[in-house]
């Protein structure tokens, strides 16, 4: 498969570091030195949905397909205000698609797992189009008192068009089971059999746990994936990575022996916005023509699970 459309959307509520300190017990200086965060997009009047179909219009527009032409809906999405249906369902309708569509949950690591099942679905033989939409609102999930989580995330959407191709050369996928260090619990309904003091709360993190994790996996996976298409790290023009933390991707960008040349990044603009962040900052590079076709890319996200994967892929817009 091949990418052939991007798009992204993001809420219209730019939210700084400055306005986060008149509430809770924290500073500009602080959130930059850890993160490299610097304003995030939050959700306030706008529907995730909302997102996730101008993303979506974008990405079928530039794919130069209808909506009627894609042949699945992968959505990634973490939470939405729907339990079920899935976000994907909701979107098709909105669209005018009439595929069948499934949500998945690989929390920030959404956007490669959606990847490898399209390329799954293409390798069976019937695909033309598919479409992979990540759509998040990581800020409905953190705890607003607790200055640990809650500066971290922003809200957004990120689109591909996928279409039978060559573009795709080499996936690595992991999964370590870890219920501990990232982590939200929801109270489900009583029913006359349970009756069980389950917690619902938000999103708890061991953030140096996850720091770790998410550098020593990013950097086994990519070095896979690049094993896998037999490229060596400097041959690669753009490492695209899950946009959660700056010094998460410095981190991996000096272990890997690169510059900041080919490691773009913008979460100092939109936070981390979960499986949503590659996708929208894939869009970024292309809609500002940074890519030439040909160019090769790494696709590397970590998420709570936890899932992480990468993917090499050669740029084909
Ligand atoms: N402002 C000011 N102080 C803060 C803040 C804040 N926003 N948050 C925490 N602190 C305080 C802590 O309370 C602690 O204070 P104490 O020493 O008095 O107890 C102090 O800062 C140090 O806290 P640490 O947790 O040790 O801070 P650390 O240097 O590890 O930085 C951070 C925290 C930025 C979360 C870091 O661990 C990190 O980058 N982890 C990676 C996690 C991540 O990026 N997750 C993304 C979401 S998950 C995902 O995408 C899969």
């Amino acid at each position: 498969m091949k990418i052939t459309g991007t798009g992204s959307a993001s809420p219209s509520l730019t939210v700084s570091n400055e306005m986060l300190a008149t509430f809770l017990d924290t500073s500009d200086e602080w959130i930059q030195t850890r993160t490299g965060i610097k304003t995030r997009q939050i959700i306030s009047t706008e529907q995730l949905k909302d997102l996730a179909a101008e993303a979506s219009i974008i990405a079928i527009d530039e794919a130069g397909i209808k909506a009627p032409d894609l042949d699945y809906i992968i959505c990634s999405n973490t939470v939405n205000e729907y339990v079920t249906p899935a976000l994907s369902c909701i979107l098709q309708g909105m669209l005018g698609a009439n595929c069948p569509c499934i949500d998945l949950n690989g929390a920030c690591s959404g956007f490669i797992y959606a990847l490898d099942m399209a390329d799954a679905l293409f390798k069976r033989g019937n695909m033309e189009h598919i479409l992979v939409v990540c759509a998040e609102e990581p800020t409905r999930m953190v705890d607003w008192t607790r200055r640990d989580t809650s500066v971290l995330f922003g809200d957004g959407a990120g689109a591909v068009i996928l279409s039978k191709g060559e573009g795709f050369k080499s996936f690595k996928l992991s999964t370590i089971s870890n219920t501990e260090a990232l982590y939200q619990i929801r109270k489900l309904q009583d029913s006359p059999f349970v009756k069980k003091e389950e917690e619902d709360g938000a999103l708890v993190m061991k953030g140096q746990d996850v720091f770790k994790l998410a550098v020593n996996c990013s950097l086994s996976d990519i070095k896979e994936v690049l094993r896998l298409a037999g490229i060596k790290a400097d041959d690669v023009d753009h490492y695209l990575l899950h946009q959660a933390n700056m010094r998460i991707i410095d981190t991996v960008m000096r272990y890997m022996g690169q510059t900041k040349r080919n490691f773009p990044h913008n979460v100092e603009r939109y936070g981390n916005t979960s499986s949503a962040s590659i996708p929208m900052l894939l869009d970024e590079l292309n809609k500002k023509r940074k890519l030439k076709t040909g160019q090769k890319m790494v696709f590397s996200a970590f998420g709570a699970g936890f899932t992480t994967g990468a993917c090499m892929l050669e740029w084909t817009i």
